[in-house]
């Protein structure tokens, strides 16, 4: 990612120590929303990330803070918006997933008829921990007969090893920690 993008997250997402439990850094990022200069110039590199990606036909969102960033992309990229959530929520007939988080476990889910066979997708997504989120969001992807042609999010936490459960695809962070 371009040097200012870099620092932007340096200074606007703020480490949470010992949440949601003991032993988790969350990586906050409402400080970097919540500054227009910022959530423009970072917005603006995610698109540039996803412009390399090759012809996309939707971009998916995971729940929660997925749904921040996947929509902004999409627009740009003449491409629609389709929302992962987390299990009981989505009201048409879904396909399942579960997935082991750096805290728990949970099931994630997408509308059957949300993307046609053989359509290529981006997964967004604010964090890239320990990978088990993106990975289930592929299962969802390949369940419907369509393929991930790239994970995009704007902070890796390198030390949990998301990249390599992501292979062959990996995903593409602005930030890497
Ligand atoms: C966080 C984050 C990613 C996921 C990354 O979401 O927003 O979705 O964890 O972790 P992983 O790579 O180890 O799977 P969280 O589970 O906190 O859910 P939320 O967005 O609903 O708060």
């Amino acid at each position: 990612a371009p040097a200012p993008v870099s620092a932007l997250i340096d200074r606007l997402v703020r480490p949470i120590e010992d949440w949601p439990v003991p032993g988790v850094t969350f990586r906050d990022i409402t400080p970097l929303l919540a500054d227009p200069e910022a959530l423009r110039l970072v917005v603006d590199a995610l698109v540039d990330v996803a412009r390399t990606t090759g012809p996309i036909d939707a971009v998916l969102g995971i729940e929660a803070r997925g749904f921040i960033f996947a929509p902004a992309i999409a627009l740009e990229l003449n491409a629609g918006f389709v929302p992962i959530r987390k299990a009981g929520k989505l009201p048409s007939t879904s396909f399942t997933t579960s997935y082991d988080l750096e805290y728990g476990s949970a099931e994630l889910e997408m509308h059957r008829d949300a993307l046609q066979p053989g359509d290529r997708v981006l997964v967004v997504d604010d964090v890239l921990a320990t990978g088990g989120t993106m990975l289930a969001a592929a299962d969802l992807v390949q369940q419907a007969g369509a393929q991930v042609a790239g994970n995009i999010v704007l902070i890796e936490i390198q030390a949990l090893g998301g990249q390599e459960k992501l292979h062959p695809v990996g995903g593409s962070a602005l930030r890497t920690y």
